[in-house]
């Protein structure tokens, strides 16, 4: 697969040096997703402090661009509140259907930009911005 070599360089550095990877001490919802078409598999734990997630960290096993994605997406929730953070989830949806979005907040998240034109990847893109929004979804229900 070709991608930008910048983005390619951002790609393989959070690949290499994942940021928030491990467990939480003191999690608030953990969430198991896999994804279906090779058996990678994520674990989130989100820490929640009155509607906003103030920590993430993720472990698992998968493909560069699976990993690389939940490292910039831990990094890129981090702080935010819900809304916030489903808002983000939803931009990078449109980024995977390759229309064109900002990340004022986080501009790394563009380097997986590229990921669109392969259908297979963007599953594995994806796959961390699942966990979140399945994760918020359990904290939301649970209150
Ligand atoms: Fe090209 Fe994974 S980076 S297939
Ligand atoms: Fe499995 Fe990418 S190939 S998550």
């Amino acid at each position: 697969m070709q991608l930008d070599d910048l983005y390619r360089r951002v790609i393989m550095d959070h690949y290499k040096n994942p940021r928030n990877r491990g467990t939480l001490d003191e999690e608030s919802v953990t969430i198991n997703l896999n994804n279906p078409t090779c058996g990678d598999r994520i674990s989130l734990q989100l820490q929640v402090v009155e509607g906003k997630v103030t920590n993430a960290k993720f472990s698992g096993e998968g493909c560069s661009i699976s990993m690389s994605s939940a490292s910039m997406m831990t990094e890129a929730v981090k702080g935010k509140t819900f809304d916030e953070a489903l808002e983000m989830a939803e931009k990078f949806s449109a980024l995977m259907k390759g229309e064109p979005v900002e990340f004022d907040e986080y501009e790394e998240l563009d380097a997986l930009s590229g990921v669109n034109k392969f259908p297979a990847r963007i599953k594995c893109a994806t796959l961390a911005w699942n966990a979140l929004r399945k994760g918020i979804e359990q904290q939301q229900e649970s209150h």
